[in-house]
């Protein structure tokens, strides 16, 4: 969870001034600076670690031309950020400066507090090139009771379970949650709680207001007593609150009760991956058709990122797989059977389906959903053979 610190070269060709602003601005930022002596009789900037230096700052003047050269030629994608120091007040460093991509340009002597507003700046856009972007994945219905609540809780708890990534849950269904029954938890703060005090937060204090299941699953719930009606949560509040766990989870799961207002819309454009939950049955498809329909058109969400996901289903009755395929006319499709005994069961215990009835059915099905939505699930759960066959995506 700990981010990484950025590394810092500084490259010149001459020992003593590099030797004074490798102090100097060392000082400066309180941060190590790696010092780069440019030999130019050799032509070779040999210290510079293209895969770890992130920033190069470059002592420019007439003896390392050809190393700032030598970094224009290198794909931009390889050049560590840079920042320039040039000796003199050159049209032509700076250009050259300029086309290796420089972030900032200072010609010596440069001004402490300018290069120290300069430097924590990139030092700041690097770090947010490095923050992690957790994966989110929305599980909706496309009518009321279809299992997307239960469908929701077991994939993160499963995620959490059989693979090393990091996993929160998120109860949106402000007014009817049920995530904390369905893990057995009582928890001590809400969602709500942490909506309203996002703009305080931070990846610490936001862990605060999670419970913590013993799968490692982290849950924002909701609570039984707590009401909360529409627009009495700011988008803000939930922007700050879904960048901050994004940015530190491996894997955001998210309870979406079917309602599009401007907190779910808000939601669904976010998310990297969206679970629709049907049954099979011909309104099913209906609104699952027009829910699609409003997330590709409205959201613009591509296909590959909607998964249908037949619940309950019995080969027995209602409409088959490949009905239900080619009506929703997507090119995979997923199922979970029906088990009225154990999701009973387990709901009521509060004990996920993998943990109440490891080796069912319906435990293997989420298994192999856990797999499809790219999570990785470690090489002794993964699930072979019949099961996967028989459970996993039926492809066109
Ligand atoms: N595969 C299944 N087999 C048997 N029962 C199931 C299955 N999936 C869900 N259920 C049961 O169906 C009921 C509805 O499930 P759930 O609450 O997850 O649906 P939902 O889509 O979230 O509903 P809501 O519209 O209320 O949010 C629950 O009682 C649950 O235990
Ligand atoms: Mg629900």
């Amino acid at each position: 969870m700990q981010k990484k610190a950025v590394s810092i070269q500084i490259l010149g060709n001459n020992p003593s001034k590099l030797s004074q602003y490798r102090t100097q601005i060392s000082s400066l930022i309180n941060k190590e600076i790696t010092p780069v002596f440019y030999d130019n009789s050799t032509c070779e900037p040999t210290e510079i670690n293209k895969t770890s230096t992130e920033l190069l700052i470059f002592l420019l003047d007439n003896e390392t031309v050809d190393a700032l050269n030598q970094l224009i030629s290198m794909p931009s994608a390889e050049r560590p950020a840079l920042l320039v120091i040039a000796e003199a007040n050159d049209n032509q460093l700076m250009r050259l400066a300029m086309q290796a991509g420089a972030r900032d340009f200072f010609v010596q002597p440069a001004d402490n507090q300018e290069l120290l507003k300069s430097i924590n700046k990139i030092l700041l856009d690097l770090r947010r090139g490095h923050a992690k972007q957790g994966v989110l994945t929305t599980v909706i219905n496309a009518k009321g009771g279809s299992g997307a609540s239960f469908t929701a809780c077991n994939l993160a708890h499963l995620a959490a379970t059989l693979s090393d990534s990091s996993v929160v849950l998120m109860d949106f269904d402000l007014q009817f949650g049920t995530q904390s029954l369905n893990l057995d938890i009582k928890p001590q703060y809400t969602i709500v709680d942490a909506l309203n005090d996002a703009s305080k937060l931070d990846f610490d204090a936001i862990n605060g207001y999670m419970s913590l299941h013993k799968s490692g699953l982290h849950l924002l719930s909701t609570m039984l007593e707590q009401v909360i009606l529409p627009g009495e949560v700011s988008i803000d509040s939930l922007d700050q609150l879904l960048t901050l766990i994004i940015s530190h989870y491996d894997r955001v799961f998210i309870d979406l009760p079917r309602m599009i207002d401007p907190l779910s819309a808000f939601i669904l454009e976010r998310s990297d991956q969206i679970i629709i939950i049907v049954q099979q049955s011909l309104a099913h498809m209906r609104d699952a058709k027009r829910l699609t329909r409003i997330l590709k058109s409205e959201f613009n969400i591509a296909e590959k990122n909607i998964l249908i996901v037949v619940n309950r289903y019995d080969a027995n009755r209602g409409l088959t797989l490949d009905d239900i395929q080619s009506t929703m006319q997507c090119s995979k499709i997923h199922m979970i059977p029906s088990d009225y005994e154990k999701v009973a069961q387990s709901t009521n215990l509060g004990i996920p389906i993998y943990d109440y009835a490891e080796n069912s059915a319906i435990a293997n099905a989420m298994i192999a959903l856990t797999e499809a939505l790219d999570i990785n699930v470690r090489d002794e759960f993964k699930k072979k053979g019949f099961w996967k066959k028989l459970f996993n995506s039926k492809k066109k």
